[in-house]
């Protein structure tokens, strides 16, 4: 099989590494990928979605996986599909799941999947009113997609008042905040549940958690997610199950009904609250870093798994008894500007332990540090403990100026 993957981050690092292994791969291709993926592949500087169906079809691509979620909204999955192009993930109108929160919480109403209580809204006295209706806590969300970064957690209703206010003006987050979504604050623990899906069917795969903030103890910045391990000892069988039958399967069977079939990853950000899962938001693609610490659990063949869902025809899905831990290291501004582009050195990797490459370069052979989440250290074992012990000791073996990263990943779990 020749596969493309759309993207340039750890996440893309981490799938192809995975189809690297698999005998039935032949090419790998990514566009445009980064200074490291060009050692898995062949990089290409194309992001026109015409003229990416163009090159998978004159090169005999048997199968597209897009990563983020952007192409992804602009509706690639459309424009291969014109073509009878095998690609997986979902058409644009299925990818309004994470386009838009006032569309996923107008569904997730529609078809009684619980989720905490809100008001979508662009008219400032209305969301003031709302406001007024909630206790403690309050969530005010951007509607449009910001990276990670348009959700605000204010402590009192005044606060939570000016901060629609800033958004409805377009100061805070522009265009994406032309709308907002008040709701109420969710007390509990969080997980990151991923399905692949077909359009109909879904296979789960192991629950992971991320940690979204910046520094230990879950202080500092919001970030794209500094960490994750799977699976994670906090998601029971039984709470899994009442996941995919309350959550998953009642989203597939909902987005079926409205003509809009849903193929891809479905990513739910679960709340669990008293042990009842609320959907927090719905992302339409794999998690970055949770990609990281998913691959290295597949025990069957990703590339056939992902070619039955784009085609329609899932089966199952084999996962290894083991565990990832995966840590972040980003460069020294990181999440507030760029820094400077840094050569960056690793020692011997220990066993068990592996590095995915996102936001890096490659000059004369040599990899730089380039971004703002430069590599994730990933660590695999039979308890998480042993993984998360992999990572740390890979993580003292990679050197850059000004790297940082959190020491406490998988914390919830290894209390
Ligand atoms: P979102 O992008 O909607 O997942 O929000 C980003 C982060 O904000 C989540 O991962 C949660 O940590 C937090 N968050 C969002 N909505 C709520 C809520 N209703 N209650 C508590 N925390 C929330
Ligand atoms: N790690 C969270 C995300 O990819 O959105």
């Amino acid at each position: 099989m020749n596969i493309l993957i759309i993207g340039s981050g750890g996440r893309e690092f981490a799938i192809g590494e995975k189809l690297k292994s698999e005998n039935q791969v032949s090419k790998l291709y990514f566009a445009p990928g980064n200074g490291a993926t060009s050692r898995l592949g062949e990089n290409l500087a194309l992001s026109d979605f015409e003229e990416l169906a163009k090159f998978a079809f004159n090169n005999q691509i048997d199968l597209t996986i897009v990563g983020p979620e952007a192409p992804l909204c602009d509706g690639i999955v459309d424009v291969f599909k014109k073509h009878n192009l095998a690609i997986f993930g979902p058409s644009k109108n299925a990818a309004k799941l994470e386009l838009s929160k006032s569309f996923m919480k107008d569904f997730l109403t529609r078809k009684n999947i619980k989720t905490a209580k809100f008001l979508s809204s662009s008219d400032f006295n209305e969301i003031s009113n709302f406001i007024d209706t909630l206790d403690g806590k309050i969530v005010v969300k951007a509607d449009g997609l910001c990276g990670g970064k348009g959700v605000l957690i204010l402590d009192d209703k005044n606060s939570a008042k000016e901060a629609a206010f800033e958004m409805l003006s377009g100061k805070s987050f522009a265009q994406a905040g032309k709308s907002v979504v008040v709701e109420e604050f969710l007390s509990g623990f969080e997980l990151s549940f991923f399905a692949i899906c077909d359009g109909e069917k879904f296979v789960s795969l192991p629950v992971a958690q991320d940690h979204k903030r910046l520094l230990d103890g879950d202080k500092g910045p919001n970030t794209g997610g500094m960490g994750a391990y799977a699976p994670t000892p906090l998601a029971s069988k039984e709470l899994i199950e009442k996941i995919e039958n309350d959550i998953v399967k009642k989203t597939l069977d909902g987005m079926k009904e409205d003509g809009n079939p849903f193929c891809g990853v479905l990513f739910v950000g679960v709340m669990v609250v008293e042990n009842e899962p609320y959907v927090l938001e719905f992302n339409v693609r794999f998690g970055d870093p949770e990609c990281e610490v998913i691959m290295p659990l597949i025990d069957g063949n990703l590339s056939e798994i992902l070619y039955n869902a784009a085609t329609q025809k899932l089966t199952n899905i084999k996962l290894k008894d083991e565990f990832a831990v995966g840590v972040v290291v980003a460069s020294s501004d990181y999440p507030y500007k760029n820094s400077k582009k840094t050569v960056i050195e690793v020692d011997e990797i220990p066993l068990n332990s592996h590095i995915c490459y996102a936001g890096v370069s490659r000059i004369k052979g040599k990899i730089y540090a380039d971004g703002g989440r430069v590599l994730v250290c990933v660590g695999t074992g039979k308890s998480l403990k042993e993984a998360r012990d992999g990572a740390y000791l890979l993580c003292e073996k990679v050197k850059f100026d000004g790297m940082q990263f959190r020491t406490d990943i998988a914390h919830q779990a290894l209390k």
